[in-house]
């Protein structure tokens, strides 16, 4: 839509206080409707009359902010009275917060220095036909809120004595107005509450809430107070093994509010902020604090859940409680690998790993797909992508596995959803991603040189390094490969010519085996298999199986392997080794984490280690979501329901379920684009019962068994022999 509004900002206030602007104006006829659009260099809260305008919270949202920034269309019809106020505070939010926390760069100062203004217009059509529009421009006026501080690292100070009092004209100034784009994504709003269970002494003499699951939103507490008294609370995600209060994997993010009461009985949480935290520590409250008093509200973006999973085994439904929660905790806009410390980024990686589980668990296509249309707008002139999206570090190069994420994601969207206008949107971001590394490598056909994160977190890591043992360039040559597979297949479902890129994929094949002719890792090992690179896959799997026993049983892949090895050892007839692997207590381990208290998924293997201590605070996350990507082998291999490429969006489907009977029994089920598919097993005694349940054309096999089964059936096998 064409604006007549110009940008406003504040003039004479206090560094680092929010600034409210406002509008008043008087209704002297019936009016048959009126919206309100507005957006922010910021995150705003808009009141009419002192109420909020909607429940959409930490608008205007996050986006690539150089080349688009959403506006909101809010009916307010039914607000308007005969004097009208509207007032709109503006904190930093993701736009001039010192994003990312732990480096100092001239894209973080020209960040940190844009200025804080609104945009909006208010549109009143009368019921004599009439209309008015009321746009942004210095007849608005503007002075201090009570948000007297607010970012998204260090949380917000708030005067609740405060009452903007001194109000002056805004000021008018040119900012692009081209970038300005309709809401895209789904809204963020508060979705849950969680009430807090216990309030604990720490030996250290701490005073500690704690909500007994780990979140991302922010507290509301209701005090009694005195003018003048202060609420200061401080957010962590863990107890230290002494049952200590611990903050510092929170790095340079303060993570704090402090709250300045009036008197009497008040009840508040920060609008303009958010935290990741299971905990929060009393410096200052009113009074004795009580469970009662406090409420986690939780934020995220809206998407309706698809998928479920419940089996017999407690902890392994604990586990599937933590990664749905990982994902709430990081889809706040944009796919985030953490929502703590001073990171909170949306990190090209850890998205691509964990897309697929993530499109099984929720309807995430509008989410991801407003991510990708950033992706692409801060995709650089050479194609290069950001490591992270929106891309706050223009300086640094592109890893692989990571600028994956512009194919990866957009193919699996498409095969989840079925919906072709994602891949017609992002092919051309996909193919400049191929294209820049076929530009960039120093060796022809093979991904050589370059800066990586290599097989990151892997447990085979050399000591001292984040970097599994996995060689770089065997990774970034193999996710050459499978980008330009990937890039192919959308190339042809889109009808386009391939022929160029086939011949290109044929080289980086053939360069590939020639170059890697053995596998040192486990992850190298499920790579060349999981990407149709090596010669005998059979062959590679069974040497993987050896090395996984070898090893003890145990995983060792990062965040490149770990989405896979699964996949493999179970397609090529050594499922009994990954749900060894699955079913693992022990450290390193998925339930190792849930056996310590998890209540989200960890970044490290080993958050907290055997011996009750922390890995170090410089990179220490307990809710990043990459290693919850196990879901999309508990969906497709444990229980599996298959997503067949021949049939995007679950048209038909596959079900080959692999069971193992130290689970009892599995139950999974997803909401699909064509209707509901669900898959159940269950051991008795030494015989299983299946049942499926399908809304779509399905066949199901059952050890050699092929059946086909019509939509909208429910079919059992009882006592299938092993
Ligand atoms: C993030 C990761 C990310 C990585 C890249 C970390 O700081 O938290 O999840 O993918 O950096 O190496």
């Amino acid at each position: 839509m064409e604006f007549q509004a110009k940008w406003i900002r504040s003039q004479n206030i206090e560094e680092g206080v929010c600034p409210v602007f406002r509008r008043t104006w008087a209704v002297d006829r019936a009016v048959k409707h009126a919206d309100l659009y507005l957006t922010a260099l910021g995150v705003y809260e808009a009141r009419m009359n002192g109420v909020r305008v909607s429940d959409y919270v930490l608008a205007p949202g996050w986006t690539a902010y150089k080349k688009r920034l959403q506006y909101q269309q809010y009916d307010i019809t039914e607000m308007l009275e005969a004097e009208n106020e509207l007032t709109v505070t503006v904190g930093k939010g993701w736009f001039s917060s010192p994003m990312p926390g732990w480096a100092e760069s001239e894209d973080k100062s020209r960040r940190m220095h844009q200025p804080k203004g609104i945009l909006g217009e208010i549109h009143i059509t009368y019921e004599d036909g009439q209309t008015e529009i009321f746009a942004t421009d210095s007849s608005w006026s503007c002075g201090e809120s009570p948000v007297r501080f607010s970012e998204i690292y260090d949380g917000e100070v708030f005067d609740g004595r405060f009452e903007t009092m001194d109000w002056c004209e805004a000021e008018e100034f040119e900012w692009s107005e081209d970038i300005l784009i309709p809401q895209e994504g789904p809204w963020i709003r508060e979705q849950e509450r969680v009430s807090a269970q216990n309030v604990i002494y720490t030996p250290a003499g701490e005073t500690v809430v704690d909500f007994g699951q780990e979140v991302t939103g922010y507290v509301e507490f209701t005090v009694d107070a005195q003018a003048g008294e202060e609420v200061w609370m401080v957010h962590g995600e863990v107890l230290d093994s002494n049952g200590n209060f611990y903050h510092d994997n929170y790095r340079s993010a303060k993570s704090e509010i402090r709250y300045i009461c009036r008197d009497g009985v008040q009840t508040w949480h920060p609008v303009l902020t958010f935290f990741g935290f299971r905990y929060v520590k009393l410096e200052k409250f009113p009074g004795v604090a009580k469970p009662e008093q406090f409420t986690a509200v939780v934020v995220h973006s809206d998407m309706k859940r698809t998928g479920y999973l419940r089996c017999g085994v407690r902890e392994v439904n604990q586990l599937f409680s933590n990664i749905l929660w990982g994902q709430k905790g990081n889809f706040l806009d944009v796919p985030t690998d953490c929502p703590q410390r001073d990171e909170r980024l949306g990190w090209t990686g850890d998205a691509q790993v964990f897309v697929k589980a993530a499109s099984y668990n929720y309807d995430v296509e509008r989410f991801f797909r407003k991510w990708l249309h950033d992706l692409a707008a801060d995709q650089r002139a050479n194609g290069a992508v950001g490591q992270v999206i929106p891309d706050y570090m223009p300086e640094e190069k592109p890893s692989a596995a990571w600028g994956d994420a512009a194919v990866i994601c957009p193919w699996q969207l498409y095969l989840t959803y079925g919906n072709r206008d994602i891949l017609a949107e992002q092919f051309g971001s996909m193919k400049r991603w191929v294209d820049y590394i076929t530009s960039e490598t120093t060796e022809q056909y093979l991904w050589k040189g370059g800066v990586h994160f290599g097989d990151w977190l892997g447990l085979d890591a050399p000591s001292g390094s984040y970097k599994g043992a996995s060689r770089e360039d065997f990774i970034a040559s193999s996710f050459y490969a499978h980008s330009t597979e990937l890039l192919i297949k959308a190339g042809e479902v889109l009808g386009h010519d391939m022929a160029d890129y086939k011949v290109l994929y044929h080289h980086i094949v053939e360069a590939f085996r020639k170059s890697y002719p053995e596998y040192f890792t486990q992850t190298e090992h499920v790579l060349a298999v999981y990407f149709g690179l090596a010669q005998d896959p059979q062959k590679t799997v069974d040497a993987l199986a050896e090395m996984v026993v070898r090893d003890g049983r145990q995983i060792k892949t990062g965040f490149v392997g770990t989405p896979y090895i699964l996949h493999v050892l179970s397609e090529y007839g050594h499922a009994d080794i990954a749900w060894d692997l699955f079913l693992r207590s022990d450290y390193p381990s998925w339930l190792y984490s849930v056996g310590c208290g998890a209540t989200t998924i960890w970044e490290h293997w080993d958050g907290i280690m055997v011996d009750g201590s922390f890995w170090s605070a410089d990179m220490n996350s307990y809710n990043h979501y990459a290693y919850g990507a196990v879901a999309d082998w508990v969906y497709e291999k444990a229980a599996g329901i298959c997503l067949l490429e021949e049939a995007p969006g679950f048209e038909k489907v596959k079900i080959r379920p692999m069971p193992d009977k130290r689970l009892g029994w599995l139950d999974a089920s997803i909401d699909t684009r064509h209707g509901k598919v669900s898959s159940r097993w269950c051991y008795m005694e030494d015989k299983i019962r299946y049942e499926v349940m399908v809304e779509m054309p399905a066949v199901v096999v059952i050890g050699r068994r092929e059946i086909q089964v019509q939509p909208g059936s429910y079919v059992f096998w009882d006592g299938v022999n092993l």
